[in-house]
């Protein structure tokens, strides 16, 4: 599939139990200040080193942690569900679901305005990304699709490998973690198969453990909580 073909549905809802007052606000009022223009999608309004992006962010736990410790960085964030992305702006505000909200929401006082949010499928965006532009791919914990029937839903494809490829810098790595035993043996599967794409693990711990710059996320949580062991697979861009 390349980014002009027929896309399936790699995500499930796009929204989820009606937001609270709070969080509605949030979404009203401040969403707007830090989505991602897309005329413009690597203009951030602080100078930065570098850019990442993180794909499915889920409730924004690893990009508000990665981005609060990272100030020289810009982040794209990109989430279709709505109770996801309004629990990200919650995180980077401070406001929680009970909290009264004015119209002057601001960034909590300690962060750096270096997170623009994309509320729509990412396949959307990649069209608009230049070459060589990211330096780095967050997909935590992606849907396994784990159904050989769903196969064509898995985000790890041939595909999207080429425009990852295409976005990433070469030296940019690609970071897929996962708990789902079918889609580890398929993401090293089509990344080994994949020409742009190396492995960078030398022995077990390298992928068997978090990352030194990890960031809980929700499904990791779950995993966990479940008895799964997740595994964190990192592929540097040739
Ligand atoms: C299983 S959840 C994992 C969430 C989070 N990364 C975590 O580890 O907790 C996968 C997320 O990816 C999002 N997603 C799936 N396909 C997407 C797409 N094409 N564009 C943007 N988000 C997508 C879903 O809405 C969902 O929130």
């Amino acid at each position: 599939m390349n980014e002009q073909e027929e896309k399936p549905h790699f995500y499930g809802r796009r929204s989820g139990r009606r937001l609270r007052k709070a969080k509605a606000a949030l979404m009203e009022n401040f969403l707007p200040q830090v989505k991602l223009d897309p005329q413009n999608p690597l203009s951030f309004p602080i100078e930065h080193s570098k850019v990442y992006l993180e794909i499915g962010f889920g409730d924004g736990d690893h990009l508000a942690g990665h981005s609060a410790k990272h100030r020289d960085i810009c982040y794209i964030g990109a989430e279709v569900f709505k109770n996801g992305i309004a629990n990200l702006l919650s995180l980077i505000t401070g406001i929680k679901q009970n909290d009264e909200v004015t119209d002057d929401i601001k960034l909590l006082p300690e962060r750096t305005d270096n997170v623009r949010i994309w509320d729509d499928d990412i396949r959307l965006l990649f069209p608009l990304i230049k070459d060589n532009s990211i330096d780095r791919v967050f997909l935590l914990f992606p849907d396994p699709w784990p159904k050989k029937r769903h196969e064509a839903r898995r985000f790890i494809n041939p595909g999207n490998l080429k425009i990852l490829a295409r976005i990433l810098k070469p030296g940019g790595v690609l970071r897929v973690a996962t708990d789902h035993i079918i889609y580890k043996i398929w993401t090293l599967r089509q990344l080994h198969e994949s020409p742009d794409f190396r492995w960078t693990a030398a022995c077990g711990k390298d992928w068997k453990f978090e990352p030194s710059d990890w960031e809980p996320t929700k499904y990791q949580r779950k995993a966990i909580r479940e008895g799964r062991r997740p595994v964190f697979l990192d592929f540097v861009r040739k």
